[in-house]
Formats: C-alpha cells, structure tokens, sequence
C-alpha cells in the first residue's frame, strides 16, 4: 500500500483525478465508480478537465460499487442517478457505458451474477475509486464480510443507515439492504484508490491500514492487493 497524506481534501481530489486521467488518456479504460461524498471532489476537478482540458471519457466504460436494494434506477437517491447527477452525465461517456446493479431485480443473486459477468467481459476494472464507511466498509461490504465475497445482498448496519440517513428526507427511507460488489470482486481491480477526508475517517483509516487484516475492518483486505494508493487529508491521517 502506498499511503499518501495531504494537506487538504482539494489535493486529494486533484491528486486521485491526476491518476484517473492518466488512466483515461492511456486508452479505453474501465473505471470503477464509488458514491457517497468522499469523491465528489474529483468528480468535479474531472468534469471541470473535461471541459478545459479536452479529457475525453467517449472510449471508457465505468461499473459502480453498489446499490440500494428496492430503488428504482430513477429514484433521485439511487446510486445510478446519483453518479449521472453528480459526474457522468456531465462529462462524454458514450451511451450505456456506465454500469450499475438493478436494485429492482426480482432475482437480486442472479442480479449479482450477471454483474460480476458484465465486468469480466469489460476486461476488468483498471482503477477503481473507493471511499471508508466510518466502520471501514468499502463499497457496502459490512464488517464480518467475507474477504473473498462476490457481488452479492447485504444488509447494513445501523452505524451506515445513520450516515447516509442525511441524503434522504426521511431517516426511516434508508434501506435495509443493498447489493454491492465483493472484497474479492474490488480486490480484481488493477489499481485501487482509497480516499478519505476528515477526522471521521481517521480511526477506519487507522485499521485499514494499520490493523490486522481482518473482516470486522473490511478495507484492511486491501493490505494483500499489489497496487492500492491511499490518499488521505491530514485529519483523517491523524490516527495513524
Ligand atoms: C457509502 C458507500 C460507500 C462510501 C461510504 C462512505 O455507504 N456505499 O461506497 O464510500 O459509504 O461514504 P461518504 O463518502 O459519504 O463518507
């Protein structure tokens, strides 16, 4: 793992957009997308390059983390509409180049199968985007996740249903559960960038970093991937 810290949250996004434009300019590229607000900062330094620099995303494809089962595509808090709201549609991914699990599926572990299929036939994902849930769950691998999981259901923790409670009207709208890609699934990825900013992030840091490799830390499985690079604000490098 390499851990770098910066000094604030604008040069961790700068710094992660710097390595997804590298990627994206190298040729056509499979980027995996994370949601949640960790990087919208990045987002926007590549939306923003899109329109003054000319980075292109016309030849590459993206596959999001996870989603929210029992949410329509279209329901504004999906995290298909999310990442449309908050980058793709707003840079030149050519039409059904971005990916994301149905959280309406009848059969959501067929759901997950044709996923892990959709990918695998892209070529895999070259660098994947990754934020830390306060207990250190990436995409919405929960802890006790096996370090192995595919894409699958999960139900989250109470812990993550509060922390997302402030992007819907109603706390109680969160729901229960949700499908998302495995450790194992993320763990595929060539190139992983993790990304956490503030002093709510410093302890899962910490343990993902520092701690065991274990699943009560379910990024602490990224300590056996060959090529991770952390990046992380000094407050949430402050427990390291
Ligand atoms: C969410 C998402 C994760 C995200 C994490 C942190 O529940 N499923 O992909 O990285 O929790 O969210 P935030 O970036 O808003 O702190």
């Amino acid at each position: 793992m390499e851990i770098v810290i910066l000094p604030t949250a604008a040069d961790v996004a700068r710094t992660a957009a710097d390595a997804i434009e590298q990627q994206v300019r190298s040729g056509p590229s499979v980027l995996g997308l994370a949601t949640g607000s960790t990087p919208l900062g990045t987002y926007q330094e590549l939306i923003e390059r899109h329109r003054s620099g000319g980075l292109s995303f016309a030849t590459s494809q993206a596959f999001l983390l996870d989603e929210y089962l029992g949410l329509a595509s279209t329901h504004p808090q999906s995290y298909h509409s999310v990442i449309r709201g908050e980058f793709t549609d707003s840079v030149d991914f050519g039409a059904d180049a971005v990916h994301g699990l149905d959280g309406t599926a009848k059969d959501p572990a067929s759901e997950a199968l044709r996923y892990e299929a959709s990918i695998e036939a892209a070529g895999g994902v070259d660098v994947q985007i990754l934020g830390i849930g306060t207990d250190g769950h990436i995409g919405f691998n929960e802890p006790m996740s096996s370090l192995a999981s595919r894409t699958r259901i999960k139900t989250l923790t109470r812990q993550t249903r509060q922390d997302n409670a402030r992007f819907f009207e109603n706390p109680a709208d969160v729901p229960d559960h949700v499908l998302t890609q495995g450790l194992g699934t993320i763990g595929e990825a060539r190139h992983i960038l993790l990304l956490a900013m503030g002093e709510s992030k410093a302890e899962a840091i910490a343990a993902a970093v520092e701690g065991p490799v274990a699943a009560m830390c379910p990024a602490s499985a990224l300590q056996l991937h060959p090529h991770v690079t952390v990046l992380v604000d000094e407050a949430a490098a402050s427990k390291l």
